[in-house]
């Protein structure tokens, strides 16, 4: 397990933002088996890009307080899990003018177990790193004649989750070099850099900081295999994109939109360093 020696504090804001008293916990010592029988990788050794920055790569599941964890553990107790069921109703619906459902061309939802994993993903017909919504837009509009969902609609969260429930079990496993590796490079450069009055990046608090306590939050490693989430504070699934915006917007920063090109890039570089993580989503969080 990784030693908590202590704070890498960037500056005198974090500093007053992270806990006075310097609380540490560590990310508790537990497994992930969904159902009693789909087991999800929450810990392993960190991608080959991360030597140096991490050793081991944790879900924020680890973070959260046991009654969470448990509630996670069981569809019956998941409040994502019936938008996992408007989702299916939804893929065997025909709409648009082509009268297709997505079932129509792809089959059972279940049959997609090996997509999510993989997503975003370097689309070569079209020349750019396409996230999911990106695609069951492309989808929706090219192949069925329909109208596209919003990017962090319900219909399309809702979708998301469904095609992240079918891939439990499965590990995240996003290319990240060839075509992908520039998109990548950018999400890179974004991760690293501090944004808005608190002058803070991602990393400040995420990799440098994870297992401290921040206000009354347990600081995770930002990881997105759980997504999308289901967050307890609201009440509904949230998409990755969400998150990001809301975690700049807490650095008092102007943020860029979901779905814009930095937060596809941004995407897949948070991805690429949870490879090897269980796909998780619907995942609960506070
Ligand atoms: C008329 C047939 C058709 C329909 C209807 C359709 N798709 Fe697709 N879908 C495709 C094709 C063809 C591809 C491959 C596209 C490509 O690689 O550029 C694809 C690719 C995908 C992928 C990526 C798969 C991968 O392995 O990367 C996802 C996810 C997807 N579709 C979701 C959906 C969803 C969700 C719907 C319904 C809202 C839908 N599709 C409706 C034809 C269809
Ligand atoms: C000031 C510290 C701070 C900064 C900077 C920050 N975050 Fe967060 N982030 C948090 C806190 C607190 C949470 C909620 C607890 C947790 O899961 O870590 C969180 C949660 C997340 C989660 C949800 C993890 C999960 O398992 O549900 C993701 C993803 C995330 N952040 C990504 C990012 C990205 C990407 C950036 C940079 C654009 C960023 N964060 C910047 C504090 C921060």
């Amino acid at each position: 397990m990784r030693k908590l020696t202590g704070l890498k504090v960037p500056g005198a804001l974090l500093a007053t933002l992270l806990a006075t008293s310097a609380v540490m916990a560590d990310p508790v010592d537990d497994t992930l088996t969904i159902n009693g029988e789909t087991e999800i990788v929450v810990r392993t050794a960190a991608p080959e890009h991360l030597s140096g920055a991490m050793s081991e790569i944790m879900s924020g599941w680890l973070f959260r307080e046991d009654d969470t964890r448990i509630m996670q553990a069981d569809d019956f107790d998941n409040p994502g899990m019936i938008f996992v069921e408007l989702a299916e109703d939804s893929w065997n619906m025909a709409e648009g003018s082509n009268g297709k459902s997505c079932a129509d061309c792809h089959g059972a939802s279940a049959d997609m177990s090996e997509v999510r994993p993989t997503y975003p993903k370097w689309n070569e017909t079209a020349g750019e790193v396409r996230t999911l919504e990106m695609q069951i837009n492309d989808c929706r509009t090219n192949q069925m004649g329909a109208e596209e969902w919003k990017y962090t609609g319900n219909d399309m969260v809702n979708m998301t989750a469904l095609l992240a429930s079918v891939s439990r079990g499965n590990v995240v496993n996003v290319a990240i070099d060839g075509p992908a590796q520039s998109t990548w490079e950018q999400g890179k450069e974004i991760y690293y850099t501090r944004y808005g009055q608190l002058n803070l990046s991602c990393s400040n608090c995420h990799e440098d900081n994870y297992g401290n306590m921040i206000r009354a939050d347990h600081l995770s490693q930002g990881q997105i295999n759980g997504f999308p989430v289901y967050r307890l504070k609201n009440t509904k699934l949230n998409s990755a994109h969400d998150r990001f915006k809301g975690c700049i917007r807490d650095t008092r920063a102007e943020t860029f939109s979901p779905g814009s090109p930095e937060f596809v890039a941004l995407e897949l570089y948070v991805a690429s360093r949870g490879n090897g993580l269980g796909v998780e989503g619907p995942a609960i969080r506070n």
